[in-house]
């Protein structure tokens, strides 16, 4: 019962020490803590998307209305060109649940130094 419960409470939250390790394949483009080809990824939790200021970002990714909460930023990275059409993130995707929950808590924890 606890061992279900605690296997619960891990898939919900992620695992911050697998998302770094899956993190690369998102630093061929993207800094934690400056911007590349994408926007930097320090403190993404819970900004707004598109607000980066000084990134040129896409009139699809400034007109998507979205906050980056941890659903949202799941729903994203499942399929970027589905959940924002016309985004210039053109970026397959992370289709392993796990492999998303684990990448956002590290994205999370992203501190910006
Ligand atoms: C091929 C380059 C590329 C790869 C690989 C890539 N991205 Fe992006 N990403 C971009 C670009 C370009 C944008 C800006 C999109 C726009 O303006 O439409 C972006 C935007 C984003 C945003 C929106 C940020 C904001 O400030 O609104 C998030 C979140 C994001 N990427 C996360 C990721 C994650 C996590 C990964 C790894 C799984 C990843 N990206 C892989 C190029 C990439």
């Amino acid at each position: 019962m606890l061992e279900g419960a605690l296997l619960l409470a891990a898939l919900a939250t992620g695992d911050p020490q697998a998302g770094e390790a899956i993190y690369p394949r998102c630093a061929a483009c993207h800094a934690l803590a400056y911007d590349r080809v994408g926007p930097r990824h320090c403190g993404v939790i819970g900004r707004r998307a598109g607000s980066v200021a000084g990134f040129e970002y896409s009139p699809a990714m400034k007109r998507s209305k979205l906050t980056w909460t941890r659903e949202n930023l799941e729903r994203f990275l499942a399929d970027p060109v589905g959940t924002v059409p016309g985004t210039t993130m053109t970026y397959a995707g992370v289709p392993d649940a796990k492999e998303r929950v684990d990448l956002v808590a590290f994205l999370a924890n992203a501190k910006c130094k």
